[in-house]
């Protein structure tokens, strides 16, 4: 009987390393950081010839665009000092009729855009996108990518003009949003990835990786919550922010949380923003004076991390059905250059984020985060660190 087995077993031997490549998610190395860099981003190979790109992950976004050499219009007001030069695609490839699938799409997602094609430019997808702290206009274009080792074409924006112009080391965008032009949408209308889940992991010291596809999670003590959308955002409902041991919120009505990768720091309104300020400087003890700090609003000196560790406690963010996020200290403060311990979490309605809590990369470190649209979910669960899963494993 063992002797009839044993080439069998030998034969799915051979096969198993096959499987996981075939179905696995594709996954990318972050490179960056929330305090001094503002941005995780991943490594991108395209255009013709392949060109290496910097790009920002935000899964609050639903184009992916580049800083764009325009053959006609060049890159007004692009962003000075890259080391690689500007994405320069040539006129074929921005030749995406208004009435291509893409720029419906695109058309649909944005909010604010006009409806119709426009008269004089229909040979091409004209857009303008607003984000919490400026505009991009491009025009779509169709360019070459190389993506986990496979090569595809993909609709992505050419963005010759941002306002306000400012020092970023990256390149552009990976969209990660809810849209049909998604980057992850369109890998899988081409079958690069067989489903639509996205994961990050944002490691506390900089870098940890992103994942798209095909993933199955076992019980590894992730936190589910069904996935809402709000105002076209990953949204897991309505929250009340708790500082722990308390009873009670420290604001009493429940706000939409969204999470948001392109958002480098955590939002949240003035109305929970004052009672939550006030809640710290009470939790610290007046023995701490506030000190003045460059690079950020709310901070403090301490003699050690333990000192930090102690005095701020845990928060929490409690959505329906008991479900909730925890927050430990180092999720929402940063240890900047001047040697201080500043809050990380921010005044959404100083930026105009007055009625949304907006849950950014600072809150999000260490913390494996999971966008399924396959199963209408999000996950997330605290990591040690955010080290990069094995090439070969199923991740
Ligand atoms: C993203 O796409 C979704 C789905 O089409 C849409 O509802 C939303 O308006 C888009 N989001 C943004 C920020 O443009
Ligand atoms: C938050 O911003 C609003 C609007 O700018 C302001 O009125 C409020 O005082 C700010 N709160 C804190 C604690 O900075």
């Amino acid at each position: 009987m063992a002797a009839m087995w044993s080439p069998i077993i030998a034969l799915l031997l051979l096969l198993l390393p096959l499987v996981p490549s075939s179905s696995s998610a594709i996954t990318l190395p972050l490179h960056g950081n929330v305090y001094p860099v503002g941005h995780y981003y991943v490594t991108l190979q395209i255009g013709k010839p392949l060109k290496h790109y910097f790009l920002d992950i935000h899964t609050g976004s639903n184009l992916t665009w580049l800083e764009c050499q325009h053959p006609h219009l060049g890159c007004q007001h692009c962003t000075q000092g890259h080391k690689h030069s500007y994405y320069s695609p040539k006129l074929s490839n921005l030749k995406v009729g208004c009435q291509h699938m893409y720029c419906v799409a695109l058309r649909k997602d944005l909010p604010g855009i006009n409806p119709q094609c426009p008269i004089k430019e229909p040979h091409q997808c004209h857009y303008k996108i607003r984000y919490l702290d400026g505009t991009t206009e491009g025009v779509l274009s169709l360019d070459k990518i190389s993506v986990g080792g496979k090569e595809n074409n993909i609709a992505l924006g050419c963005g010759y003009n941002q306002h306000p112009r400012k020092p970023s080391p990256v390149h552009g965008i990976l969209a990660l949003g809810m849209g049909t032009v998604g980057f992850v949408p369109q890998l899988k209308l081409q079958k690069m990835i067989s489903k639509n889940i996205i994961g990050h992991c944002l490691g506390k010291d900089g870098g940890g990786y992103l994942f798209f596809g095909d993933k199955q999670f076992g019980s590894e003590g992730i936190t589910w919550a069904p996935m809402r959308r709000y105002e076209l955002f990953y949204s897991p409902g309505q929250a009340k922010l708790h500082l722990d041991g308390q009873p009670e919120p420290i604001y009493k009505h429940g706000v939409n949380a969204v999470f948001d990768s392109g958002s480098t720091y955590t939002y949240i309104p003035a109305r929970i923003y004052n009672p939550f300020v006030h809640t710290v400087r009470h939790m610290i003890g007046s023995s701490h004076r506030e000190v003045h700090d460059h690079d950020l609003p709310h901070c403090w000196k301490f003699k050690s991390i333990d000192e930090v560790k102690r005095l701020f406690k845990p928060l929490s963010l409690q959505f329906d059905n008991k479900i909730a996020m925890h927050i430990p200290a180092m999720n929402y403060l940063i240890h900047t250059r001047s040697n201080n311990w500043c809050l990380a979490i921010l005044n959404g309605t100083h930026v105009g984020e007055d009625r949304r809590i907006l849950i950014g990369d600072a809150t999000m470190r260490d913390m494996l985060v999971i966008y399924d649209n396959q199963d209408g979910r999000l996950g997330w669960v605290h990591q040690q660190e955010c080290t990069r899963p094995h090439p070969a494993s199923r991740l």
